[in-house]
Order: structure tokens, then sequence, then C-alpha cells
């Protein structure tokens, strides 16, 4: 579904809409960020009975109050749909999350990440050696989930055997290119054999695998299920959230075609990227699970009730970014949540950005002047939990 810009002016019926907004259905797409801009407005915090029954959190302020007060809003079974896998640090509570982050928080550091940036920078060369002769490319599917997911098979697996890179390569683009319950069935299984593996036969080097059977939380072992679950939720967080944001900047340039010159400027990694991820967040939102009755902008939320934080909307509130629906580079804006705000804030932050920075370095050495192959209006937005387009079609000029 095409997401409309947001106005004021539209006929629609808001209050209406949002008893019956569900995060999940594609038609919702259309209006939610007008939606969303209503709420803020005339009832930030609304219900709705979609699914499990949510109380939307649509402004910054409100979301910032919850996510900095991880004892009374829970992330415990916090994924807005009942999953029967865990998701590590996502859908963990402090102590099992402290424990966590500590032993995954090294593994992604800057440095960390910048470990990975020769392979990072000859897949991308590969990636855009095969489609630049055509003058046009998917930018999502041709270039931004490949280049993500082979980054990520190649830090969570360090895999030297290149046969059996080669098949988990095979597995992770299947999940960001079909992204059907066989392909993450798929991914899970190839997860659970590495750990198996891993843990049977401690990898020397350190990393992701490394970190998950050899560390500790509280004196003991990693639980395997927790083992699991991180494995899981880097490859579904880590996967669409990156391409997304890629396809999204490639998406702006291509309107605007004045930011290329912003994009092309190293200084663009600073701030500029972050305002990006800020208009267009890649991840819309996630829940939490009320521990304690309390109230929150005036409601009176009881224990056992579910909120669903609207990352995309608690972005755009004009309170805290003036015409937060339009990019606006110059002052640079303070206090994106994008990334997320208080203790889950996001575990591959500095990966993401490394990733971004290098795709954008290598995209403009040897192409420039993106145009959209179709109307703004014809990108589909799939719904759910990440923001991420269907596909995003762009021609191009080779630099040289
Ligand atoms: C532009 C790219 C990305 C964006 C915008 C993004 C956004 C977010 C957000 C908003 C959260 C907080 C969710 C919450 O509070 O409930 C989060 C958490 C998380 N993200 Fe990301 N993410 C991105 C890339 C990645 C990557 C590359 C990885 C890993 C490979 C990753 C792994 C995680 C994990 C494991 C968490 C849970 C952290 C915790 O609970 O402590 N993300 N991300």
């Amino acid at each position: 579904m095409t997401q409309a810009p947001e106005t004021e002016t539209t006929q629609r019926d808001y209050p209406a809409l949002l008893r019956e907004f569900d995060l999940f259905n594609p038609a919702h797409e259309e209006w939610k960020y007008d939606a969303f801009a209503y709420a803020r407005e005339h009832c930030p915090i609304v219900r709705t009975e979609a699914g499990t029954g949510f109380w939307l959190i649509t402004r910054y302020e409100d979301m910032r109050r919850i996510l900095e007060d991880h004892q009374t809003f829970s992330s415990v079974q916090g994924s807005p749909a009942p999953t029967p896998v865990r998701l590590g640090p996502l859908d963990a509570d402090p102590p099992v999350h402290t424990g966590l982050r500590k032993l995954l928080n090294p593994v992604f550091s800057k440095t960390f990440s910048l470990r990975f940036e020769d392979e990072m920078r000859a897949n991308c060369r590969m990636l855009i050696d095969s489609f630049i002769d055509n003058g046009r490319v998917e930018i999502l599917g041709e270039f931004a989930g490949p280049f993500v997911s082979r980054t990520l098979a190649r830090m969570v697996f360090d895999e030297d055997d290149q046969d059996k890179m080669a098949a988990a390569i095979h597995v992770t683009d299947a999940v960001t290119e079909e992204g059907t319950p066989e392909a993450f069935f798929n991914l899970a299984m190839l997860s659970a054999a590495y750990l198996a593996a891993a843990l049977e036969n401690p990898p020397e080097r350190e990393g992701v695998l490394r970190a998950l059977v050899t560390g500790e939380i509280d004196g003991k072992p990693v639980p395997e299920e927790e083992a699991l679950g991180s494995l899981n939720v880097i490859f579904l967080g880590g996967l669409d959230t990156t391409r997304s944001s890629i396809g999204n900047i490639v998406m702006q340039m291509a309107m605007h075609p004045e930011l290329e010159q912003r994009v092309r400027n190293p200084r663009w990694v600073r701030s500029d990227m972050d305002e990006f991820i800020r208009q267009q967040a890649p991840v819309c939102t996630f829940a939490r699970n009320v521990t304690r009755d309390v109230e929150v902008g005036g409601i009176r939320m009881k224990e056992g009730d579910r909120v669903l934080i609207r990352f995309d909307s608690a972005n755009r509130d004009d309170k805290k970014f003036p015409n937060g629906s339009q990019l606006q580079f110059e002052p640079p804006r303070g206090g994106n949540a994008g990334f997320g705000l208080g203790i889950h804030r996001c575990l591959g932050a500095h990966l993401a950005r490394v990733q971004i920075a290098i795709a954008f370095d290598e995209l403009l050495a040897r192409v420039t002047n993106f145009r959209l192959e179709c109307a703004p209006e014809d990108i589909v937005w799939k719904p759910g939990i990440a923001n991420a387009p269907d596909r995003i079609p762009v021609t191009f000029d080779k630099v040289c």
C-alpha cells in the first residue's frame, strides 16, 4: 500500500480508524501517517483493539517516558505479534538483557564492524558490477538486500569454508528476497546448526558465536534459548532495517536531486544519515507489557496492558522536530529515536551506520543522478514491524 503524505485536509474519521489500527494490515499503511498526525494533536495515547489490543503511543515525550522505564514497561513477550521463538535482548528485561548486551556490544562496536570493511566494499563492488551496464537497478533486491545479508552472514557465522559460506548467504538472501515462513525457518535451522557446532567446538576468533557460547550471564553459560534467540533477532533486526534505509536514501535522492551532493560529502554520516533514519524510521514499532497500574499522559494503564511504541510517529512529532514529516538537515536535529532509546537502543546501530556509509561511498563512486522508474506514490510499503518498501526501481547515469 502506498503511504499518503500527511495532510490536515483529508476527511477521514481518524478516531474510528485508530481504534481498529492493525499494524499487519496492508490497507492501514495508506493512512497511518495521517492518523498518527491526528492522534498526536487530539488523542496522543489511543486504544486499538486489533491483535492483542494496545495503547498506541504516538508522541515523542510519552515514548521516551516509557522506553526509559523498563521496570514498568517490560520487553518480555514484547513482540507485537505472538512469536514461538525468543528474541534475545529484544524481548528480555534485566538481568538477562544486561548480560546479553554485555556479551554482544563488543562484537557490534564500530571498530569491530570496520574489521569487515574490505569485504563489505568488495561485496558492494561485485553487486554494482552486476547492474551498472543496465543503467537501472531495483535497489532493494539487487543491491541493498544482498549486501546486508552477506555482511551479516560473514559477521555472524564467520565461516571460512567458501561453499558453506555460499550456502549460508543463499539462506539469508532468501529471507530478504522472499521473506516467507519457510525462509525464516531455514534461517533458524541454520542458526541452530552453527550454534550447536560452536557449543561443541567454541570458535577461537572473536565474534557473535564465540561471545554467545563462551560468555556467561550471572556466572552461568548463556541459556541455549537466549543464544538462539539472539542469533534470530540479529538477522531479523539487521536485514530489513539497513536494507530499507539504503533504499529510502536512494529514493529520496531520486526525488530530490540536490540531496546527492549532501550524500557525496563524507561528513554526511555525522548527522544527515540520522535525519534520513528519523524521517522514515526503518523500525516502525515494538511493544511493551505494563507490569503495574500506571498513568501516562493522563491515561490510566493497568497491569497486563500492552503498549505499542510508534517510533515512526514519535520521530515525526512536530513538538520535538518542527515540520517533522519533512527532511531538514540544518541545523542538525538531536534526539532522534530511529535506533530506539533506553536500554534496548539498537545493538546494531554502529554496524548499520558503517554499512550505509560504505554502500553510498561505493555506489556514488560509480553512479550518479538516480531517477525513480515509477511515481513515488506507486512505491508499495509493507505493513509490519519494519517500515520497508517492496521494491524501489531506479535508473541512473554512470559516473564515467
Ligand atoms: C538502520 C538500521 C536499523 C534501525 C533503524 C534499527 C532500529 C532499532 C530499534 C528502533 C530498536 C529498539 C527496539 C525497541 O526498543 O523495542 C532496535 C533494537 C535492536 N536492533 Fe536494530 N536497527 C537497525 C539495524 C540493526 C542491525 C544491523 C542489527 C544487527 C545486525 C540490529 C539488531 C538489533 C537488536 C539485537 C536489537 C535489540 C536490542 C536490545 O533489545 O537491547 N539492528 N533496532
